[in-house]
């Protein structure tokens, strides 16, 4: 009973007030209420007109869910499509064991992806992906890159080999049949990022640049060294 109703009571002397007491508080809405206040017999199935009103509600009811929903995704619209702005892509030309190769990527794949991705030269691996192990090394006009962390755009117009490209089956390169004689591999994932890692050293060396452990930087070396070779 709420403070108004005690208030009418008091008024009356006692006697509740009918008025009040047969007064619906506020109320959500809810589907039915209307026809059980236009049934007072309390079912909502007693009558064919109310059976007929009840239909009607529900339909109204889920009406109204129904272009609450549509509403609620088309304010949700505009910001997807923000989120995702439209791609664009750039066709290049890559010089990739010997081969021209024409692509249409977007500017922001690695020469990694396009190798792998879209070119399906699998054997240049993907391990960290981010500059730290070195499966992903290939050779750029000679010189040993980390695939991962370039841009294929960046090497438009430049010799890139990979693993495919430093031998064949039948013919292999004299690192590949070290590697194989020597039994060089761990779990064998890295191993093409090591033999073309391998291969632009002995080039760095022969162009007689110097490592972190040449002990005179200025003088070239003449011996690749264990401790070269470590290094
Ligand atoms: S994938 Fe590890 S350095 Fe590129």
């Amino acid at each position: 009973m709420t403070a108004h109703s005690l208030l009418q009571m008091r008024n009356n002397g006692g006697a509740p007030s009918k008025l009040n007491e047969s007064k619906v508080e506020p109320n959500t809405y809810s589907p039915g209420k209307d026809l059980a206040d236009t049934n007072p017999g309390g079912s909502l199935e007693s009558t064919p007109t109310s059976r007929a009103q009840a239909r009607q509600a529900v339909r109204i009811h889920n009406r109204a869910i129904r272009l609450a929903q549509g509403r609620s995704m088309k304010e949700q619209t505009p910001s997807t499509q923000n989120r995702r702005a439209p791609s664009s892509t750039i066709q290049i030309t890559l010089e990739i064991n010997g081969a021209a190769h024409t692509l249409e990527i977007e500017p922001r794949v690695s020469l990694l992806d396009a190798l792998r991705e879209h070119l399906h030269l699998t054997g240049t691996k993907k391990g960290c992906n981010q500059g730290a192990c070195g499966a992903c090394t290939v050779l750029c006009n000679g010189d040993r890159i980390l695939s991962c962390l370039t841009l294929a755009i960046q090497y438009e117009g430049m010799e890139i080999t990979t693993i495919e490209g430093l031998g064949t089956a039948g013919e292999l390169h004299p690192l590949q049949v070290e590697f194989m004689e020597q039994d060089g591999f761990q779990c064998g994932y890295c191993t093409p990022g090591q033999i073309c890692s391998a291969v632009g050293m002995i080039r760095e060396f022969r162009n007689g640049l110097p490592s972190a452990v040449t002990k005179d930087v200025s003088a070239r070396p003449v011996e690749l060294s264990e401790e070269e070779i470590s290094e």
